[in-house]
């Protein structure tokens, strides 16, 4: 049963920006994708829809030159930030896995 779980302290993050967290469950690891852009937060599965490898070029590093798209460094597939949806690349038309997030005092929290 999905339940809300806290991310660390965002607060340094830069808009735009992107951030790779891995949250450890009980049961497994989830890698998660924070990114922020135009004052808005945004929450993803860190796994390409192509062949399901982790996204980031370096750690936390998950947007292109021009911090526009998320960008697979794989084989360079571009994802819209705000829907996750693939424009180019080998995916293109699917999309990454969004998840919900919300804010609470400050604190920011997905739903997992
Ligand atoms: S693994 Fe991401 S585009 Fe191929």
């Amino acid at each position: 049963m999905p339940e809300w779980l806290p991310l660390p302290d965002i607060d340094d993050l830069p808009d735009p920006g992107s951030y790779g967290i891995a949250m450890e469950l009980p049961d497994r690891t989830v890698e998660i994708i924070l990114l922020r852009k135009g004052g808005h937060l945004f929450a993803y599965c860190n796994r390409c829809p192509h062949t399901g490898v982790n996204l980031e070029w370096q750690p936390h590093r998950f947007l292109d030159l021009t911090n526009r798209y998320i960008q697979c460094a794989t084989h360079g597939a571009l994802f819209r930030v705000e829907d996750g949806y693939c424009l180019k690349g080998p995916c293109a038309g699917q999309s990454l896995s969004s998840i919900p997030l919300r804010i609470e005092s400050g604190k920011v929290f997905v739903e997992i």
